[in-house]
């Protein structure tokens, strides 16, 4: 039985695709139920469009409110719980995550808690890191934050620009992206495995 999942995008929409190629090629036991963009211009939308997903514009031109509540009415309406945020560039209100909780997944290019925001590869990179990386974390109600599933380390080599960069955390993304929802999907929030084996 997959699970319908909504995914939610702002921009290019590569790890869309990355889900999509794991769906398709049967390694994830879900189905894109919807994919949902605040931004209708986004190309990872038109994409969607062209492989015959069923996609959805939220107008956040009013307000977070009304953006959440067409949201919440494509949950329904695709009878969807799960939510995975592809580079969704809004911030989700707490009423939302509230209602929401542990139903949404986020993946982030760096090593949470260092260089959250929209702009995670480019700061590390401007700060002059070493080693950063690529996490995924269920969402609560701050930014880029959340119980840890899943992080690799990604090294910045010398002589590295902004781009071999991005283009290392954005090979790592599209690998692990999939591999994760996949074991959230079967096991939910498995990022306190030590303690959950504790509890008797
Ligand atoms: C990805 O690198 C994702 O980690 C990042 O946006 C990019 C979307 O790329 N998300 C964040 O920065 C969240 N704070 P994509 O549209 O090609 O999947």
């Amino acid at each position: 039985m997959r699970t319908p999942i909504g995914i939610l995008i702002s921009g290019r929409g590569s790890n869309l695709m990355a889900i999509k190629s794991a769906a398709d090629a049967g390694l994830l036991r879900a189905h894109i139920a919807f994919v949902g963009s605040d931004n209708p211009a986004a190309p990872g939308l038109t994409w969607a469009r062209e492989q015959g997903l069923q996609t959805i514009e939220l107008d956040y031109s009013s307000g977070r409110l009304r953006g959440e509540e067409q949201l919440e009415q494509a949950m329904v309406y695709y009878d969807t719980h799960h939510l995975v945020l592809a580079g969704f560039m809004r911030i989700l209100s707490e009423r939302f995550v509230e209602r929401h909780k542990g139903m949404i997944i986020n993946i982030h290019p760096s090593l949470l808690p260092s260089f959250p925001g929209k702009k995670g590869i480019e700061e590390a990179f401007r700060y002059g890191v070493k080693v950063t990386g690529v996490t995924v974390h269920i969402v609560d109600e701050q930014v880029d934050h959340g119980p840890i599933l899943a992080q690799e380390a990604v090294t910045v080599e010398e002589g590295d620009t902004l781009q071999d960069l991005e283009d290392k955390i954005h090979g790592v993304e599209h690998k692990i992206y999939p591999v994760t929802i996949d074991r959230w999907l079967e096991e939910g929030d498995f990022s306190l495995p030590r303690l959950r084996r504790s509890i008797p």
